[in-house]
């Protein structure tokens, strides 16, 4: 075997040192560092003379590549398809990575079953046993005589295996169980992540297969390996799910075929997993006609609108600093708006215990938001009941203007199709949304004082 050296490279920014140590001197990071092997390259000098030789990488002009217009490899699950933006792409690396136990090998055996009408898929598996494989198979109602298992770790097995079969879809669990024999050192390792991954885009890309590549999470919920497996990768999914909760989200964190942030719900059935095609109804359960510190806000996630409904409680702070818990918010932007609340709308929150929570688990990043905290907030101090028919969507400013918002067409259309009532909107927004008719009582504000004197007379 060639000789090896080692060396050590921070995770988070990629620094390298000959040392181990403890904080990266150039991102400030503590416990990053991890032991990588290098790699000789068996040839390090271009010999001049041997440029005229075949070369192997093959080199096409722009305009004579040939392509199958917009194929795509498709499920009956609509939605694990939106994500991937309408489809699987031939040749495609997808990294699904999530917790232990969350459902990604039970994921990627429905997803078998879909792609086999396609032709032969692949599934790779390093911490089960065929017969374990089977039988959660069994269980899901999986038959068909295009899905063959391999119980392997030796990606060089698994690379001789898909040049001579050609499976159309492969699906690899998981890349820390890999290793290639090349390189000294063990699997799940930072080298040995990276050499694997590295064989396997360049088997997905030169033979057109597509790969799903489990890849586990880090304590701190990273992919754990190297920061680069992000990099090599087309689309990175990350399946999420509250501990003891039976919905799952799937969210795709890269995609270099589809739209990024995208989100779909799918529920944790006895007979596997199932998607949850009306999500905005699955959030919007168990509600009642009319509710003091509670507002449903249309916020999006990628490309898609979910309807989500905001809760807040006040209580009076028992002694010292009074408590703000956030949940499902950014905590910052809770500040903010509570500073916004005291200043603008004179609400005086100085000596209240403040909690603000999404039910379903799900974190709002959409400035839109605001405006319905806000609402929700206004509406326990004053003790206002807010009928639940009613929602709210607006970006709030500093001096309490109501600013615009995106998209807003697709937001006032789920709610339209959820039967809202009304929406208190931007006046920002009104030409645009004028453009258009609503079955729904479409409420303007500029600011905040508006809403203040509106309140009374809307409810
Ligand atoms: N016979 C069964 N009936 C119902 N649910 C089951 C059964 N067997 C397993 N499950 C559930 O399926 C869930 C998903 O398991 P799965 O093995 O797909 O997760 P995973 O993300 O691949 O985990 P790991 O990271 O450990 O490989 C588990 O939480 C488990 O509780
Ligand atoms: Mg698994």
């Amino acid at each position: 075997m060639a000789k090896t050296k080692s060396f050590y490279i921070c995770s988070e920014c990629g620094y390298k040192t000959i040392k181990w140590q403890g904080k990266c001197d150039s991102c400030g990071e503590w416990g990053t560092f991890e032991e990588e092997i290098e790699v000789p390259l068996l040839s390090t000098k271009i010999n001049s003379n041997n440029l005229n030789s075949n070369s192997k990488s093959k080199v096409v002009s722009f305009s004579n590549i040939q392509i199958e217009k917009n194929f795509r490899y498709k499920t009956t699950i609509s939605e694990f398809d939106r994500l991937l933006g309408g489809g699987l792409v031939k040749g495609e690396v997808v990294l699904l990575t999530g917790n232990p136990g969350i459902g990604k090998s039970t994921l990627l055996l429905q997803t078998a079953k879909e792609y086999s009408i396609y032709g032969e898929v692949l599934y790779v598996s390093g911490e089960e046993s065929p017969a374990q494989i089977k039988s959660r198979g069994e269980r899901l109602g999986i038959t068909s005589d295009n899905i063959y298992l391999m119980s392997e770790t030796d990606i060089q097995s698994i690379y001789e295996y898909v040049l001579t079969k050609k499976p159309k879809i492969v699906i690899v669990d998981s890349i820390q169980t890999l290793y290639n024999s090349a390189i000294d050192s063990i699997p799940g390792t930072p080298t040995q992540i990276r050499e694997c991954t590295l064989k396997i885009v360049e088997l997905a890309k030169k033979n057109e297969v597509s790969f799903f590549i489990v890849g586990h999470i880090t304590k701190d919920g990273k992919v754990a390996g190297p920061k680069m497996l992000e990099h090599m990768v087309d689309a990175v999914f990350q399946f999420e799910g509250e501990e003891g909760l039976f919905y799952r989200i799937l969210r795709s964190e890269k995609n270099r075929f589809g739209s990024t942030n995208e989100l779909a719900v799918f529920s944790m059935e006895d007979n596997g997993i199932q998607e949850v095609k009306n999500s905005s109804e699955f959030f919007l359960s168990e509600r009642e006609e009319k509710n003091i510190g509670s507002m449903v806000v249309p916020v999006l996630e990628g490309t898609k609108v979910f309807l989500l409904e905001i809760q807040t409680l006040l209580t009076d702070c028992v002694m010292g600093i009074p408590k703000r818990i956030v949940q499902g918010f950014d905590r910052n932007r809770i500040q903010i708006l509570i500073a916004i609340a005291e200043k603008r709308m004179k609400l005086s929150l100085g000596m209240k215990d403040f909690f603000i929570n999404i039910p379903g688990g799900l974190s709002i990043k959409d400035p839109a938001a605001d405006l319905g905290a806000l609402i929700s907030l206004v509406s326990l101090y004053k003790n206002v009941a807010i009928s639940q028919k009613i929602a709210a969507v607006g970006e709030l400013g500093l001096r309490g203007e109501i600013r615009k918002v995106f998209f807003i067409e697709k937001r006032l259309r789920e709610l339209e199709k959820l039967g809202f009532k009304g929406v208190y909107v931007p006046e920002a927004n009104r030409k645009e949304i004028e453009k258009n008719s609503y079955k729904m009582k479409i409420i303007y504000l500029k600011n905040l004082e508006e809403f203040l004197e509106r309140i009374s007379k809307d409810e």
